[in-house]
Parts: C-alpha cells; structure tokens; sequence
C-alpha cells in the first residue's frame, strides 16, 4: 500500500496537522495495516510530560536554548519508547510533528540556533520521517482556526502573525531544502479535498 513507514504532517499552528494525520492513521488502519499514531512534542509518557512544559505559560517561560534541549529530549524519548519499537514491529507510524518543527520554530524565533538544532539532531535523533506532509495555510486563517479551539496549549499562538507568517516561510524554505522527503500541500481548501492529497502522496 504505502513504501514509507514513517510519515509526518508539518505546518503552522492550526494548519490542520492532527485533522489530517487522524484522518490517515484511520484510513490506514481501516485498509489492514498496523499504525501507531503519535505527536510531538510527546508521544511518551515522558515526552507529553515533557509537552505540558513546553506548551503552557508565559512566551517567555523559557530561553530558545532550553526550549530547544526540551524539544530533543522529548523527541529522544519518544523515538526510543514510541517510534523504534514501533517501526521494528513492521507498524506505520504517522508523526503529528517532529523534528522539522523545531529546526522552522527555532529558526523562526533565533535564526542562529539553527546549527545547535542540527548538531543536537545529529547526536542523539539521527533519524528522519520517510515522508512528510507540509500543509501550507494562509497564517491568518491558521492563527483564527488554531485560537478558536482554545485548548490551553496556545504559546506558540500568543507569538502572533508576524511570528506565524515568519513560521510558514520557514516551512517553505524547508521543503526546498529537503524536496525528495517534504511535499507541500494547499491547506486552504476542504479537509476532504486535503485528505485526496495527503493520501495520494501518502500511498504512492
Ligand atoms: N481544512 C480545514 N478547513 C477548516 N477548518 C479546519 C480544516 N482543517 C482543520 N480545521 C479545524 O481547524 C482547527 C485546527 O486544526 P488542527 O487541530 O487539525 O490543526 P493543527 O495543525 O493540528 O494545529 P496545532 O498546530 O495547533 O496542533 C480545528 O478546530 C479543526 O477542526
Ligand atoms: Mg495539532
């Protein structure tokens, strides 16, 4: 059916990743295969703890150096407990996030931690999704979307536009860095009509 086994959806805050990647995993589990659908940060007991750290409070809560050593350890976590042993019992596991979200968030935030971004991946991820959806929405109708939902996990919302906007070129210049892996999607339509291009791309 599918040749990746590790998918991720990556985007600005309210792009609709958790929409797609649910509607994915079900489409996947409904055809026969064995997926695990997970999310960063968390996707462990010790990454959602992790999570609660990182996605409330004050913008200020934390320097973009620690934010950035509480991501990777979050993401350690989940690829040790959640991701590899999932991959190794031949499952499909579709990532809401991973670690291009903290290369475009930390570049959007402090252009120059890009490097400690890379070097901390290198150390201790050293692993890339085999496919991943990028979908790409206009930040204002993203920021209303993602506000409207108001679940209690808006600091990276309280940034505002023009940290939303700096987001999405993020993303972009991302997918042109890594076009064999990164596919952009219009998310400014219908989830039905996003869900036809997640799941060609996905299945192909
Ligand atoms: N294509 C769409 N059109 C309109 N509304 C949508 C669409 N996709 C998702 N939504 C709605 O927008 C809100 C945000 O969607 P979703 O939670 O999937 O985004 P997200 O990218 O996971 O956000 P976050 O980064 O904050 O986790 C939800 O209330 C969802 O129902
Ligand atoms: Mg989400």
């Amino acid at each position: 059916m599918t040749d990746a086994k590790f998918l991720s959806f990556e985007g600005i805050d309210g792009c609709g990743k958790s929409t797609q990647a649910k509607r994915l995993a079900a489409h996947l589990t409904t055809a026969g295969q064995e997926v695990i659908l997970t999310r960063e940060p968390g996707g462990s007991p010790g990454a959602e703890a992790i999570r609660s750290l990182l996605l409330t409070g004050a913008t200020d809560k934390w320097s973009a150096e620690t934010e950035l050593l509480l991501f990777t350890a979050a993401r350690r976590d989940h690829l040790e407990r959640t991701i590899t042993p999932a991959l190794s019992a031949g499952k499909i596991v579709v990532c809401d996030r991973f670690a291009d979200s903290t290369r475009v968030y930390q570049g959007a935030t402090r252009g120059d931690l890009r490097g400690k971004v890379d070097e901390l991946h290198r150390a201790v991820i050293g692993r890339e999704p085999d496919l991943t959806l990028i979908i790409d929405v206009d930040p204002e109708v993203a920021l209303a979307r993602g506000l409207a939902r108001n679940s209690g996990e808006d600091r990276f919302e309280d940034f505002g536009l023009p940290f939303q906007q700096k987001l999405r070129a993020g993303f972009l210049a991302l997918a042109a860095q890594y076009p064999q892996r990164c596919h952009i999607i219009d998310g400014n339509r219908t989830p039905e009509a996003i869900f036809t291009d997640v799941l060609s791309l996905a299945t192909s």
